[in-house]
């Protein structure tokens, strides 16, 4: 897992997600191919194959997945270089990461819809759909230990507390215990 983002990538990050919502909601085609960056009008239109160019749903879904987790590293990162030393402890940012993680976290399951299974460009692994209870089980874990560290954080954020290393190393092995055994390299 990657901790080295640095800060200023979050706003990147978040735009790289909004511009993804954007172009689920308005169903455009891919920048690069059609390139309007244009009218809410026109991507509509599009978007009900106007062009004949509609963009494949699977492409569209892993995008989105993509994005999602794109998000979360970005709002995790800051607390994992905390965790290991990597950057001084920072409480007010470990929150706010730690409240933004959690909120995303709960986007996790809903994330993998059955559509998604054959994006071409997804590094998901086709054991979630054979195997779907445990892939749940690791999302759930996933989001009961952000929000473990967040109460963590609200009741104390002045120190690197031990329960705050206890509670971020949870999050943290949530990351690499599903990317192990549901990511493909
Ligand atoms: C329950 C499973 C699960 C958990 C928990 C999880 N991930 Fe992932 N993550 C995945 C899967 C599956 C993919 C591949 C998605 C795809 O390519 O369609 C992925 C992809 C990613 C990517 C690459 C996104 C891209 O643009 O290709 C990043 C970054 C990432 N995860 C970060 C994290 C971090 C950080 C955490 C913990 C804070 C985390 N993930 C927790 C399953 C998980």
């Amino acid at each position: 897992m990657k901790f080295s983002l640095s800060r200023g990538l979050l706003a990147t990050v978040g735009a790289l997600l909004l511009s993804a919502l954007a172009s689920l909601a308005l169903a455009q085609t891919p920048a690069g191919e059609a390139g309007m960056g244009g009218g809410m009008a026109a991507g509509g239109e599009a978007g009900m194959g106007a062009g004949g160019q509609t963009r494949n749903p699977a492409d569209q879904a892993v995008e989105y997945r993509q994005a999602l987790f794109t998000v979360i590293g970005g709002n995790f990162t800051p607390i994992g270089a905390m965790l290991q030393g990597r950057a001084e402890f920072n409480g007010a940012n470990a929150l706010k990461g730690a409240e933004r993680t959690a909120q995303l976290a709960a986007m996790v399951g809903d994330a993998f819809t059955d559509v998604s299974k054959t994006g071409a460009e997804s590094k998901a692994s086709a054991d979630i759909w054979t195997n779907r209870a445990e892939f749940d089980k690791l999302a759930k874990d996933f989001t009961d230990h952000t929000a473990t560290l967040v109460a963590v954080l609200k009741k104390d954020n002045k120190t690197a507390s031990a329960e705050f290393k206890a509670a971020a190393t949870a999050v943290a092995g949530d990351c690499k215990g599903c990317h192990d055994k549901f990511r493909t390299k």
